[in-house]
C-alpha cells in the first residue's frame, strides 16, 4: 500500500484568459506573487513533498515557462561578481536538476483530464502527484507533505479537499464523503461543476491530487464530461464505480485561487504582509488606505 511519490504533473496549458492582456505575451504561471512566479510556488511545495520528477503539460506560446527553468549563468557570474550573494543563493534556489523537469504538449485544449492523459508515457506504472499551479496554498506544512504523508496510510487516490460557500460549488469538483477521522474523508462519490442546487456538499476537490496509475487508463475510457471536456474528476469517480478507495484531504492552510484576479490580488496581499522585508510597510499602507476610505464614507 505504502509507496514514493516522486513524480508530478502540472497543467500548464491553459491561456490564462482571465489575465489579458498581460497573458498576451507571458504565461498565466509566470506572473508574480511578490517576485516569485506561481509556478514556483508550487514548485517548491513539491520537493518538500520528496518529488524529484516534474513533468510540465504545456501549449503553444508557453516557452518562457521552460526558459525560467534554465539556468541563467550569466547573470549568476554578474550576481557573484557585484557581491550580491543572497539574490544568487535566490536565484539558485530555482535551479533544478538537469533530466528532472520533462515538458509535453497539450495539442488541443480538451480539458484537465486530457493534459494529465497527455502525460501518461512519463507517469508509468507508479502513483503520482497532480498539482494546479493556480491555486495557491500557504501554510506550516505544504499542503502536499501532509497529503503525502496522509497517503502513506491510506493509499488509493487522494484530492486535497476544502468547504466553499455553497454558491460557489458549481466552479469546483464536489465530494460526497463520510469522516472517517482526522483530515481525512471516504469519497462515496464526486461531481464536476454540479449544476446549482445539486451540489452533493460545500466539499470541494482543490488542486492538488494523488493519483494511482489507474486513473491513466481511466482517462482513456471515459467520455468527456462537464463543459464537454475530459474531466479528471470523472476518471476519479470511476475507481469508486469499480470498488476503490478514493479519499479527501482536508489539508491546513489558507488557499488562494490564483486563477481569478480577486484571488491573485488577495494572494499578493497576503504573501506580502507575510514577507519579512516588506510586512511592515505593506501593513501600514493597508491600514493607511482603509483609514482614508472609512474617513471618506
Ligand atoms: C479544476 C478541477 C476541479 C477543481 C478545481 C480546483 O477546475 O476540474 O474539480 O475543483 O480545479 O481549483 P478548474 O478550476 O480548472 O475549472
Amino acid at each position: 500500500m505504502k509507496s514514493r511519490i516522486t513524480k508530478a504533473i502540472f497543467p500548464v496549458a491553459g491561456l490564462g484568459t482571465r489575465f489579458l492582456p498581460a497573458t498576451k505575451a507571458i504565461p498565466k504561471e509566470i506572473m508574480t506573487l511578490v517576485d516569485r512566479p506561481l509556478i514556483q510556488y508550487a514548485i517548491d511545495e513539491a520537493r518538500a513533498a520528496g518529488i524529484k520528477e516534474f513533468i510540465f503539460v504545456t501549449s503553444r506560446g508557453k516557452s518562457a515557462l521552460e526558459d525560467y527553468f534554465d539556468i541563467a549563468p550569466e547573470l549568476e557570474t554578474s550576481l557573484r561578481q557585484s557581491g550580491k550573494h543572497e539574490l544568487l543563493e535566490t536565484l539558485k534556489s530555482t535551479n533544478m536538476e538537469s533530466g528532472a523537469i520533462a515538458y509535453i504538449r497539450q495539442h488541443k485544449a480538451l480539458g484537465l483530464g486530457h493534459a494529465v492523459w497527455c502525460a501518461r508515457r512519463l507517469v508509468g506504472n507508479e502513483p503520482f502527484a497532480v498539482m494546479l499551479p493556480d491555486d495557491v496554498i500557504a501554510g506550516d506544512k505544504p499542503c502536499l507533505q501532509q497529503m503525502v504523508e496522509a497517503h502513506a496510510e491510506t493509499g488509493g487516490c487522494m484530492v486535497a479537499a476544502m468547504e466553499v460557500p455553497a454558491s460557489r460549488t458549481s466552479a469546483y469538483g464536489i465530494l460526497d464523503s463520510q469522516d472517517i477521522g482526522g483530515r481525512v474523508v471516504k469519497v462515496q462519490g464526486m461531481v464536476e461543476k454540479p449544476a446549482p442546487g445539486t451540489a452533493p456538499s460545500n466539499l470541494a476537490v482543490i488542486g492538488r491530487y494523488i493519483l494511482t496509475p489507474k486513473i491513466l487508463r481511466n482517462l482513456g475510457q471515459i467520455d468527456s464530461g462537464a463543459g464537454g471536456e475530459l474531466q479528471l474528476t470523472d476518471a476519479i469517480a470511476r475507481e469508486l464505480t469499480e470498488g476503490r478507495d478514493v479519499f479527501g484531504y482536508r489539508f491546513e492552510g489558507q488557499r488562494f485561487d490564483c486563477g481569478s484576479k480577486a484571488g491573485f490580488l488577495q494572494a499578493t496581499v497576503a504573501f506580502g504582509l507575510a514577507r519579512p522585508d516588506l510586512g511592515a510597510e505593506l501593513s501600514q499602507y493597508l491600514s493607511d488606505v482603509m483609514s482614508a476610505r472609512r474617513a471618506a464614507e
